[in-house]
């Protein structure tokens, strides 16, 4: 280009200045599609159809989306779920996901094996009529006694097969999950297993934390009037929490002191616009990347976790969670819900160790020098750690409202149209 005065070329240069701010303000409005700036502008996820394939989650930037029909399962080889059963109360979530991945709906599982891990009466009467509600559900019960949960693996009888090992107290997995793993496990025989994404899972909830998803939620540490409404699981409904800032008097991000009383709700903290919260006010703030760190034990943190993830749950905006992949290095993995192959677990089975779970991702993988995989595209919820659970005698996460929360959802969102066994009461 030829400028004949300065006049001129400073005004070729205003245009051409206010071109390029057009084009980059396009890219970034079409970068941020699906981000929620704020309260006023909520996604509400689409509503539920009757059959597959739904998605909810809208395509995250950058990450692969896989679904069901995207995998190439090999002629013989079947997809298997395996569910450690035991507590009805989680597992009337669970059937939902479930069923919803079952071939007839579009999804890849030829069938689900519950595997009886309990002798409480209520729970197995619960059982019988879960497996009677579909036909690719059975129940397996080891037919001995092994050492720790080593007979749950009995189950696996088909060397084929690729198993999801899942635990009953996952809440939630997104429709790509079963997907990418199965995926993921038939397009690299070297990893020995691949685990899903998980929220509330020791280390990786450091990981998460770390990746800037974390909201800032205190407890509600006393019974609001009138009661708080049930059955809502929009974290945008919560009131906003009021108090100090570095929390509520009598309770302790350590996880010291127990939950204030049945069913509590934990607030969201909203601060006037131009301030933010310091995450390191939180029990957040204390996760490690350590499988035995507060990740496992601190139920204040587990809290956050989970209204932090129905926060983005409701935001549309769970892709914030996802990676590609995370490669634990033989460290333990808590093994809430993974994709394994039948073979590599009857070669060892019974497992020369009590502890599957240590065996499993440490012990055997390291022993063949092949990976464990955390497959960051596959993002599923665990509700709660043993640790989690009965801190406290029980007044710990068990006392938020946090599962009714999940439930909702799943009533809502996932279980319409589907032929599922709710359980009547819990005592
Ligand atoms: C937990 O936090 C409380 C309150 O800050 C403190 O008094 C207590 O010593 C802490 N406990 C542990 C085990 O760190």
């Amino acid at each position: 280009m030829h400028f004949t005065s300065p006049q001129q070329r400073s005004t070729y240069t205003f245009v051409f200045v206010i071109v390029l701010c057009g084009i980059l303000w396009t890219g970034y409005s079409l970068g941020t599609e699906h981000h929620d700036f704020g309260l006023g502008s909520l996604r509400r996820p689409s509503t539920h159809h009757r059959s597959r394939p739904v998605e909810k989650t809208v395509q995250p930037p950058g990450f692969p989306y896989t679904h069901a029909v995207d995998v190439t399962v090999p002629a013989g080889v079947k997809v298997i779920g395996l569910v450690f059963f035991g507590r009805r109360e989680l597992v009337q979530v669970l059937d939902c996901y479930l069923k919803r991945n079952l071939k007839e709906y579009g999804g890849l599982l030829d069938e689900v094996i519950w595997s009886v891990n309990t002798d409480k009466e209520d729970d197995l009467a619960y059982l019988e009529e879960l497996v009677a509600s579909n036909s690719r559900y059975r129940k397996h019960e080891a037919t001995k006694k092994y050492e720790w949960y080593i007979g749950a693996w009995e189950a696996v009888q088909d060397p084929h097969a690729i198993y999801l090992k899942i635990d009953d107290d996952v809440v939630y997995f997104e429709d790509n999950a079963i997907p990418a793993l199965v995926k993921r496990l038939l397009e690299n025989p070297q990893y020995f297993t691949v685990s899903a994404n998980i929220v509330n899972n020791p280390a990786l909830s450091w990981v998460h934390r770390n990746m800037g998803v974390y909201e800032g939620y205190y407890p509600e540490m006393t019974q609001p009037h009138p009661p708080a409404p049930k059955n809502s699981w929009r974290a945008s409904e919560l009131p906003s929490y009021k108090g100090p800032i570095e929390g509520p008097e009598g309770f302790a991000i350590n996880a010291s002191t127990p939950a204030p009383f049945r069913g509590h709700r934990w607030l969201p903290i909203r601060l006037p616009k131009g301030e933010t919260y310091d995450m390191s006010l939180s029990p957040a703030s204390l996760l490690a990347y350590d499988p035995f760190g507060p990740g496992l034990y601190n139920w204040a943190a587990a809290s956050q976790t989970h209204y932090s993830f129905l926060h983005h749950l409701e935001q549309g905006d769970t892709w914030r969670y996802k990676f590609n992949i995370w490669d634990y290095d033989y460290m333990r993995l808590s093994i809430n819900f993974l994709a394994i192959r039948g073979k590599d677990v009857m070669d060892v089975f019974p497992f020369p160790q009590k502890d599957d779970e240590s065996y499993l991702v440490q012990t055997r993988p390291s022993e063949l020098r092949r990976r464990v995989i955390i497959d960051g595209t596959a993002l599923a919820v665990h509700f709660a750690f043993n640790n989690q659970y009965t801190a406290f005698e029980g007044k710990g996460i068990r006392w938020t409202d946090a599962l009714d929360r999940y439930k909702a959802y799943a009533d809502q969102m996932i279980c319409p149209g589907l032929r599922r066994v709710e359980i009547k009461e819990v005592s």
